[in-house]
């Protein structure tokens, strides 16, 4: 399988590795099918910018990848920026990624919008978009 050179920087030096204490957003996700989970956590200010931003990722090196490339994406972003986010962006700023790899994009992107709906959840705000829950897709 051919990675490209970004896929393997952050595969192989992963950004934003670990877990935020005092976050006040965190999501979880996972592929029921290849048994890969990621979380993320997130440090939103009162001005809804994130200032934080931490995964963790018990899976592929793409899925390890992705994780590091969406947290790179979304820090500094407002969480309206950061529900932007799609995995096909992800998978372009890795600069492609193989076909049967592009599900653990999807689980970035995921992982993301998880971790806004807690937040919208601890702050009482309404969710007015879909939260992702576990999935067998490829
Ligand atoms: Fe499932 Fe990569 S193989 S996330």
């Amino acid at each position: 399988m051919n990675y490209s050179a970004k896929v393997m920087d952050h595969f192989t030096n992963p950004r934003n590795v670990g877990e935020i204490e005092d976050a006040n957003g965190v999501g979880m996700v996972g592929n029921a099918k290849c048994g890969d989970i990621m979380k993320m956590y997130l440090k939103i200010d009162e001005n809804d910018v994130i200032v934080d931003c931490k995964f963790k990722t018990f899976g592929c090196g793409a899925a390890i990848a992705t994780s590091s490339m969406a947290t790179e994406l979304i820090k500094g972003k407002t969480v309206s920026e950061a529900l932007a986010l799609t995995n096909s962006a992800v998978v372009e700023a890795l600069e492609g990624l193989p076909p049967v790899k592009v599900h653990c994009s999807v689980l970035a992107e995921e992982a993301v919008k998880c971790a806004v709906a807690d937040y919208y959840t601890r702050i009482g705000r309404p969710i007015d978009f879909e939260v992702p829950t576990e999935h067998d897709e490829e």
